[in-house]
């Protein structure tokens, strides 16, 4: 099987270009984030505060998370048999997301669930240590940054396009936040693995980023399928 992890901060454009990557190479796109954000929307959902540690392990067993891929080949995520694929994208879970996943034990919990993907399939899986823990033996590693602003923009023009109504400094505010929390956590920072390929996506525009990484990938790993 072949692993490719796709690491990064908010908003670098991970899950766009893996998804296109994914496709092109005829590989399984994984979304870690979606599994993070799932366990935020199960706390909010149980009235649990996402920071209170204690009472987000204590749920832990009782919830039943699955992956499933659509027609359309697009990863859906069943919390407790009820599709929340749509529910998990608001801002508000994201914020949660980010909390839950500062705390190890939800960490591990998520450990085999994700190694268990790429031990069945070839795989783009992008999250934030994929590289670093998830999958250390990767095929291929790569960090996809761009500043600040660009990421805030993206996210915005994102959230718009899903008529998701936020305004582009609250995006911005919350995007530092959650690099703050993401990087300065002690389980799993989001930090680049030492053998990752650093790819900054500033000012370049999607298909110029996708190019980049099939480029990186088809030299590192072979050519497209497609
Ligand atoms: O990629 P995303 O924005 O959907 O991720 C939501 C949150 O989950 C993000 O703030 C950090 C966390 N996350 C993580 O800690 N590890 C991962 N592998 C993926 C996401």
């Amino acid at each position: 099987m072949i692993s490719i992890a796709i690491d990064g901060p908010s908003g670098a454009g991970k899950s766009t270009i893996s998804k296109a990557v994914a496709k092109r190479f005829g590989y399984i796109y994984v979304d870690t984030g979606a599994i993070y954000r799932t366990i935020g929307l199960a706390a909010k959902l149980r009235n649990i505060d996402a920071a209170d540690s204690r009472a987000v392990i204590s749920m832990l067993p009782e919830l039943n998370i699955e992956i499933e891929y659509n027609e359309s080949g697009a990863q859906c995520m069943i919390l407790d048999g009820a599709d929340v694929s749509g529910d998990i994208r608001l801002p508000e879970v994201s914020m949660l997301a980010s909390k839950v996943a500062a705390i190890p034990e939800v960490r591990e919990y998520l450990v085999d669930m994700q190694r268990k993907m790429a031990e069945r399939y070839d795989v783009v899986m992008d999250g934030r240590d994929i590289g670093t823990v998830i999958l250390p033996n990767a095929d291929l590693k790569i960090f996809l940054t761009a500043s600040s602003e660009d990421r805030a923009r993206r996210r915005y023009e994102e959230l718009l396009q899903k008529g998701i109504k936020e305004s582009f400094e609250d995006v911005l505010k919350d995007l530092i936040k959650r690099d703050e929390q993401d990087t300065q956590r002690a389980a799993a920072p989001l930090k680049a693995a030492d053998d990752a390929v650093l790819l900054d996506t500033s000012g370049n525009t999607l298909e110029e980023s996708i190019n980049a990484v099939c480029g990186i990938i088809s030299e590192r790993i072979g050519s497209d399928r497609k």
